[in-house]
């Protein structure tokens, strides 16, 4: 029987991710951590601590007393909060992913989950169904400790055999926690203005075509790459990952379909040029050949799950 740790459980991913995985390997199998409290849906729902990943000592204790076979490792900084503290984010980012690799190769575990990003892409990057092998050359803090973070994964998994699985997410969309600062947060945050004021001011201008993800179909990817028979995974540093690729313009049209009276205002910050340097489109057809990646969330399926989960929320 498989013993799961999750780091970062308390994140937008962490939160629905530690759910699945208690249904899948009973809620006793899954030790949720996270730097910061979680739910009580997940504190309550099966084993919970509070964990800082970069306590090496702690992090040693808490794996060897579990007796934990695989780690989901999720605590980061993302793209737009790492701009604000970029040395500080580097830390967090490599100093976490190199405590899991290591303990991973010392303690012998039998599966590692990463996640990597769209950010490994750069300005230099062809834009349009990016491929899974080409240049990358990004210019964010954050970008770069993905893309030194993907080599570090092959490095283990080539040197000493740790099989490490990851998929580069592109912008996930979700309703049970808000998105944690990232750049394509602009396509959680949207909902709930058109919710609760009906009115929302983006921060990135009307045609920054993105691709994005409905989190039902990133969580579903994950549990597929991770339990795919290790020869069928041909990609040792992280698989693109497509969904939908759309713009605030067209996000908009879908909500004022179903809103009339919702308005948009545009007023780009910071984060516009980290957009323009990341892939409109994405060409994920390894994954799919591979392992059967299969997203089943299109714009107005997501939007329409969207505005109902959020509208529950403020009943
Ligand atoms: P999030 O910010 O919502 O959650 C991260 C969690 O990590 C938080 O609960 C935070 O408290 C925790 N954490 C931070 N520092 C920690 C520490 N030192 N020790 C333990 N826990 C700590 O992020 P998320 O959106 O859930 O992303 C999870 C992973 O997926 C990250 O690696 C992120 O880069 C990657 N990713 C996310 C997206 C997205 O759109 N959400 C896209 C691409 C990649
Ligand atoms: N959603 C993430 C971000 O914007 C992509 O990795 O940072």
């Amino acid at each position: 029987m498989e013993k799961i740790l999750v780091i970062g459980c308390a994140g937008q991913i962490g939160s629905e991710l530690t759910i699945e995985l208690r249904k899948l390997y009973g809620d006793s199998n899954v030790v949720a951590t996270d730097i910061k409290p979680a739910d009580k849906e997940i504190t309550e729902g099966g084993p919970f601590e509070i964990l800082d990943v970069l306590d090496t000592h702690r992090l040693f204790g808490t794996v060897s007393r579990n007796k934990i076979t695989q780690i989901y490792h999720l605590a980061a900084i993302l793209s737009g909060n790492a701009e604000k503290k970029p040395i500080a984010s580097w830390h967090i980012n490599m100093e976490s992913l190199l405590n899991v690799l290591e303990l991973s190769r010392e303690l012998n575990l039998n599966k590692v989950f990463w996640p990597s990003s769209i950010a490994v892409f750069g300005p230099t990057t062809p834009r349009v169904n990016t491929p899974q092998f080409t240049v990358m050359e990004p210019s964010t803090v954050y970008g770069i400790s993905k893309l030194a973070g993907e080599r570090w994964l092959e490095y283990y998994y080539q040197k000493y055999g740790v099989d490490i699985r990851s998929l580069r997410y592109p912008g996930l969309i979700s309703h049970k926690t808000e998105a944690g600062g990232g750049t394509t947060d602009y396509a959680v945050e949207i909902f709930y203005e058109a919710i609760r004021e009906k009115k929302y001011e983006c921060f990135l201008s009307e045609q920054t075509y993105l691709p994005m993800q409905f989190m039902d179909d990133a969580i579903k990817a994950t549990i597929a790459v991770m339990e795919a028979p290790a020869e069928k995974i041909s990609v040792r540093s992280s698989y693109n990952v497509a969904g939908i690729s759309f713009s605030p313009e067209e996000i908009v049209a879908e909500i004022k379909k179903r809103i009339p009276e919702f308005e948009i205002t545009y007023n780009p910050d910071f984060r516009q040029a980290i957009a323009e340097s990341w892939p409109q489109s994405i060409d994920d057809s390894v994954a799919r050949e591979d392992w059967g990646l299969n997203n089943t969330y299109d714009l107005k399926k997501m939007v329409d799950v969207m505005l109902s989960e959020v509208a529950k929320k403020f009943d």
